[in-house]
């Protein structure tokens, strides 16, 4: 937009500043890489989109919680080799202990959870907005710190916790105007790719590794995740064939594989698992939004059962959000498991899909009344009748200093305000302003007693 590029034009680099018009040089003006600065246009929208995170949140009877950006390291410090912990922002404080930004929510709203304890009343619905910080190669809808909403259930086992998250997440779609034929969210079971490596006589010790691993698919050459899983111990033939079916499987042959794999029972459960959230999630009406996609495995270790991410239906952009269910992180912490389920869903992909699609908002400034005096000795005045507008509701603008009224009527259209109210010498010693309807451009006197 204009209003930014002129941002960009303001925020002049230390190299373009004169020579000799000032003693120091001039700092960086630019935000450390990979992170933004909010100028007001910026904030503008992103306040616009968190109040419709906040506003799905509570239509579902969340309740928000928040936690420290700084969180002590070993929340992250996970070994299954997932990206997530060799990007850390981590650092020695000056008390010599080990902590980092946070990358992620979820391991902050665990320990909130086992803080809680037994006295937490399950099953426990919480949503957070936070900063997310992560040491990332910057990219399209990449950066090093994004904003994240997150949506968790803590507590309940069954897939009606899947089908409510999944549900919000819809219904902020819906609500920032797209449709599911701008976006759809894919669903797969990590289960799923249990039960096939425990049918290849994988040891189930490896499986979180093995998730990391085939999340890369797409990302990194087929070879070079046959090779890793190949370092993980399993044979090369059992490697190809879940590389295969994890790129190309459609639910058939998932269950083929498992079927003439010899599978027992338990094995086969996760096929009605995810039959019985497709189920549900079709008795809610969203058929059009969901698709199984066996490709989905998730990135994050912690991943226990479900997973599901939402993308553009174009394939253009990276994952909008993603979740799933993580009944075992708990125990990681050294407490007690509970069920849980949850996603996260940054600012910055939607934003760029919302752009694309011409979905973005004007926002512009909205001021109500601008307070200004025509006198020099009326200028003290002006905090009192702004005062009084302003307990009425009224958001309200001061001319601080003495200007003309060319001036102010810039001010007016730059700040989109509907009212001028103006304190005159006359005026005042009569005990009333003259108020100046900008856009049907009339004015009448108003006793100051009855502003409103
Ligand atoms: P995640 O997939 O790592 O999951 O991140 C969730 C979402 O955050 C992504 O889909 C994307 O929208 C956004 N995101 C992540 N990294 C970046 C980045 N560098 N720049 C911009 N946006 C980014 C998690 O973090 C899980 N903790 C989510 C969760 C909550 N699962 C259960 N509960």
């Amino acid at each position: 937009s204009a209003s930014a590029s002129k941002g960009k034009e303001q925020r002049r680099s230390a190299g373009e500043l004169k020579k000799g018009s000032s003693p120091r040089q001039l700092i960086d003006l630019q935000p450390p890489r990979g992170t933004r600065d909010f100028f007001p246009e910026e904030m503008r929208l992103r306040n616009w989109l968190f109040d419709k995170f906040r506003h799905v949140s509570w239509v579902y009877g969340f309740e928000e919680v928040d936690f420290p950006v700084l969180e002590s390291e070993q929340l992250y410090t996970r070994k299954a080799g997932e990206e997530i912990t060799t990007q850390l922002y981590n650092f020695e404080d000056k008390g010599g202990r080990r902590v980092s930004l946070r990358p992620e929510l979820t391991p902050s709203l665990s320990r909130l959870v086992l803080q809680k304890g037994k006295s937490l009343q399950l099953p426990t619905k919480w949503f957070a907005i936070g900063q997310c910080w992560r040491y990332e190669r910057t990219t399209r809808g990449r950066r090093r710190e994004h904003y994240q909403w997150n949506m968790d259930i803590v507590g309940v086992s069954s897939m009606e916790a899947e089908a409510e998250v999944i549900s919000a997440i819809i219904d902020l779609f819906k609500l920032v105007g797209l449709s599911s034929q701008d976006v759809y969210i894919k669903i797969s079971n990590r289960k799923l790719l249990q039960s096939l490596i425990s049918t290849f006589g994988v040891s189930s010790e490896v499986f979180p590794q093995v998730c990391v691993c085939v999340d890369k698919l797409g990302k990194i050459p087929r070879e070079a995740i046959c090779k890793e899983l190949v370092d993980l111990g399993l044979s090369a033939e059992v490697s190809d064939r879940i590389v295969g079916l994890v790129a190309e499987g459609t639910f058939e042959d998932y269950k083929r594989a498992l079927v003439e794999g010899g599978s027992d029972e338990s094995n086969l459960e996760v096929l009605k698992e995810i039959e019985g959230l497709l189920d549900i999630l079709a008795a809610r009406g969203y058929e059009d939004w969901i698709q199984f996609d066996g490709s989905i495995v998730r990135g994050l270790a912690y991943y226990s059962g479900t997973v599901f991410e939402a993308f553009d239906r174009d394939g253009e952009l990276r994952a909008i959000c993603g979740g799933g269910r993580y009944d075992h992180l708990l125990s990681t912490f050294g407490g007690k498991d509970q069920p849980m389920v949850g996603f996260g869903f940054g600012d910055a992909v939607i934003v760029e899909l919302l752009k694309q699609k011409n979905l973005l908002p004007q926002l512009s400034p909205q001021i109500d009344d601008i307070v200004v005096s025509l006198d020099p000795a009326l200028q003290k005045y002006t905090g009192q009748v702004a005062s009084k507008l302003r307990s009425s509701g009224r958001r309200v603008d001061v001319v601080l200093e003495q200007k003309k009224m060319k001036w102010v009527f810039k001010q007016g259209d730059r700040t989109n305000a509907r009212r001028l109210v103006i304190l005159g010498q006359e005026e005042w010693e009569r005990g009333v302003v003259k108020v100046r309807d900008l856009a049907e451009r009339e004015e009448r006197e108003v006793p100051i007693d009855d502003l409103v």
